[in-house]
C-alpha cells in the first residue's frame, strides 16, 4: 500500500520487538509509544523528566494493561547523560529493534548552550541523537532487521549548514538555528543509511516528519518568551495543526510497515523520507516525500558526520 490512507490500525503485530523512543513523555513520541505498545512492542520511554515519564507510562498502561513499558533517564543535551543511558541499556544485554530519535526543541528565543558547550537546539536535536545512535548501534546490529527513525521537519527547507559558524556563536536567530538542526537530522539519517548499506548491516535508517502537529513544541520554544508571540501560538496552532495523534503517523509508518524496507528511494538520490500527504505536507496520511536537495548532498553529510564525531567523541563502528 502506498501509505496515503494509512492509519495505525494497519500496523502489523510487533510482538517480540523492542523500541527505544526519545522524548516519549509527550507529543509525537508519546503517541508513537502508545501505538507501538498497542501492537505488542515493548517500549522504553527515554526521557529527561522522570515524573513526566512515569505519568506517560501510567497512561499507556491504563490503555493497554499488558504493555511492557520501561523508562530510561536521558537528557540529550548532556553527553554524560547520553553515555550513561546508552551504557545502562547495553548492560541489559537486550537487542534493540527500533530506535526513534524523536525528542526536540524548537526556536528558543535566546541562544543557550549545553553543559558541553553546544548551541542548545543543535546539541539536543542533532548531537545528542548522533551520540546516542552511535553508542546504541551494537544493540541495534544484534537485531535481525533494526530500524533507526530520525524525526526531522518541513522546517529543514531553506536551512543552511555553515560550518564556520555552525553553533551560532555569531548572529543567533531562533528559526534559522532550528532549521539547521532539522537539516542535520536529514543529513545524518541519510548518511547513516549509506554507511549501514556499505557495511551490509541488517539495520536501516529512515527519516520522517510530522507536518504541523499540535504539541507542546511551540509553547516550549517560540511561545516561551511570553507576550504576543505566546498568545499567537496558542490561538493559531489549533487552527493550522493536525493532532499530536496524527503527528505520530509518519514515525509509526516508517517504524513498522514491511514495504518500507524494500522500497527504492524516491528520486535519483538515496534516502527514505516520510511525511503527511496533505497540503504542503502539513497534515494527512503518511507517504514517502522528497526532502530539499541539500539534504541529499553527500559531501555536506560527510562533513557534518566528521564534525559530529569530533565534537561528541562518538565513533560509529561502520565504514565511512
Ligand atoms: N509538532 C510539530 O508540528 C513538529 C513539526 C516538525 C517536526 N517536529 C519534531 O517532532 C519531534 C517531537 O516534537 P513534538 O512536536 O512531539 O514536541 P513536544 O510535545 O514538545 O515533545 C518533545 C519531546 O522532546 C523532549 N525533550 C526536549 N529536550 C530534551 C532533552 N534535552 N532530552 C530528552 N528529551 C528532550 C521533551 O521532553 P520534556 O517534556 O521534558 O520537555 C518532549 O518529550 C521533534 O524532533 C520536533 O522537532 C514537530
Amino acid at each position: 500500500m502506498s501509505g496515503s490512507r494509512w492509519t495505525p490500525a494497519l500496523i502489523p503485530p510487533q510482538i517480540g520487538k523492542l523500541a527505544y523512543i526519545t522524548g516519549a513523555n509527550g507529543g509525537i513520541g508519546y503517541h508513537a509509544a502508545l501505538e507501538l505498545a498497542r501492537a505488542g512492542c515493548a517500549v522504553i520511554l527515554a526521557c529527561r523528566d522522570r515524573a513526566k515519564a512515569d505519568t506517560a507510562r501510567s497512561r499507556i498502561l491504563a490503555a493497554i494493561p499488558a504493555a511492557a513499558i520501561d523508562i530510561a533517564d536521558l537528557d540529550l543535551a548532556s553527553l554524560a547523560s547520553v553515555h550513561a543511558a546508552a551504557q545502562a541499556f547495553l548492560a541489559t544485554g537486550r537487542r534493540l529493534d527500533l530506535l526513534i530519535n524523536n525528542a526536540g526543541i524548537m526556536a528558543l528565543p535566546q541562544r543557550r548552550t549545553t553543559p558541553d558547550g553546544f548551541e542548545l537546539q543543535l546539541g539536543t536535536n542533532h548531537f545528542g541523537h548522533f551520540a546516542l545512535t552511535g553508542l546504541l548501534l551494537p544493540a541495534l546490529l544484534q537485531a535481525a532487521s533494526a530500524r533507526i527513525i530520525t524525526v526531522s521537519s518541513i522546517a529543514h527547507r531553506g536551512a543552511t549548514m555553515d560550518f564556520a559558524n555552525l553553533q551560532w556563536d555569531r548572529g543567533y536567530a531562533p528559526w534559522p538555528a532550528y532549521r539547521r538542526t532539522k537539516l542535520a537530522n536529514l543529513l545524518f539519517g541519510f548518511e547513516l543509511e549509506r554507511r549501514l548499506e556499505r557495511a551490509q548491516a541488517p539495520a536501516i535508517s529512515l527519516v520522517v516528519h510530522p507536518g504541523v502537529s499540535n504539541t507542546n513544541l511551540f509553547a516550549a520554544g517560540p511561545g516561551s518568551a511570553g507576550g504576543m508571540q505566546a498568545k499567537l501560538v496558542s490561538l493559531l496552532l489549533p487552527l493550522v495543526a493536525q493532532s499530536d495523534v496524527q503527528g505520530a503517523w509518519p514515525t509509526l509508518y516508517a517504524a513498522t510497515m514491511p514495504e518500507v524496507r524494500d522500497a527504492e528511494p524516491l528520486g535519483v538520490q538515496g534516502g527514505h523520507f516520510y511525511g503527511p500527504d496533505g497540503f504542503r505536507e502539513m497534515r494527512g496520511h503518511p507517504v514517502e516525500v522528497r526532502a530539499e536537495a541539500r539534504a541529499y548532498d553527500e559531501t555536506l553529510a560527510r562533513q557534518l558526520w566528521q564534525v559530529s564525531e569530533q565534537l561528541t567523541g562518538v565513533r560509529f563502528p561502520l565504514p565511512s
